[in-house]
């Protein structure tokens, strides 16, 4: 009975909860006080000029750094001091960039790696002989999903070009099966035919687990977000719609401002 009420509140709270959470790197204070509450909707965006505190936001949530101050929840449960493996562990994970990737591993090799993290907690670094068969199955799907061609899993992630190794890295952060994915800035220098795959992609993404993206290009924003959250100076700004965030002169001030 307990546990069913416990599961009751689980699932009318919101996801994702910050609580007054500040972060200063010396004196410098790069997030300020922030306090917000995620429901479950698909896709998040969160806009602000360059150094409003998105990144460190991210860094944070994922546990690669630690709140000066604050606490924050994820499904009501107090995650503000565990370290980035068991925050993945538990369903929030942070996609890493390019760096994530072993760029002389196959892109099939690369994901299979990373389901076998999963797996075993990153403990067991090809450790079987068997390792690559037992997760080659849920590898290829993972690429299927992000729209990796067959023809390309089995060369070198290096030799991929930039558009499809921002893809791959995409996979990497699915084989931890995230029930929320972060995303910071998925589009940074793309093509406009990357920027349009890739947005699509995220929007298919979404259809599966919660995404929450750092966004500096608005159209992508516009497309995606169901909500936007804008930062300045390691505050949030406002959040609402993208319609109506667009329009307000203390958002247009922030990213004015940030130009003189
Ligand atoms: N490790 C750090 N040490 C000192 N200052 C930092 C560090 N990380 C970020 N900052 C500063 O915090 C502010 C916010 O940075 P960041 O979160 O990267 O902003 P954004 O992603 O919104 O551009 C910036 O002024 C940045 O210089
Ligand atoms: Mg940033």
């Amino acid at each position: 009975m307990l546990i069913e009420s416990n599961h009751a509140q689980v699932a009318v709270g919101p996801i994702l909860e910050l609580k007054t959470v500040t972060k200063s790197f010396g004196g410098f204070i790069a997030v300020n006080n922030v306090n917000l509450a995620l429901e479950r909707k698909p896709v998040y965006g969160i806009i602000g000029p360059n150094g409003a505190g998105k990144t460190t936001l991210f860094h944070l949530l994922s546990g690669f750094l630690n709140p000066s101050q604050g606490q924050m929840l994820f499904h009501g449960q107090d995650i503000t001091h565990l370290p980035p493996e068991q925050v993945a562990r538990r369903g929030l994970v942070r996609s890493f960039q390019i760096t994530s990737i072993f760029s002389h591993l196959t892109v099939l090799n690369n994901i299979v790696l990373s389901i076998q993290r999963r797996q075993t907690g990153g403990t067991r670094l090809f450790a079987k002989s068997d390792w690559r068969d037992e997760y080659l199955g849920e590898a290829n799907n993972l690429l299927d999903e992000v729209g990796i061609p067959p023809s390309l899993r089995e060369s070198p992630a290096n030799d991929l070009p930039y558009g499809l190794k921002r893809a791959v890295e995409l996979g990497i952060s699915l084989a931890a099966q995230p029930e929320v994915l972060l995303l910071d800035e998925p589009t940074a220098g793309m093509s406009l035919q990357d920027i349009g795959r890739t947005t699509e992609l995220i929007a298919r993404l979404s259809k599966e687990r919660m995404v929450v993206v750092v966004e500096h290009n608005l159209g992508v924003i516009a497309d995606l977000a169901d909500e936007i959250i804008v930062m300045q100076q390691g505050s949030i700004l406002t959040r609402g719609k993208y319609q109506d965030v667009k329009v307000d002169p203390r958002v247009i001030e922030a990213y004015l401002g940030k130009r003189h």
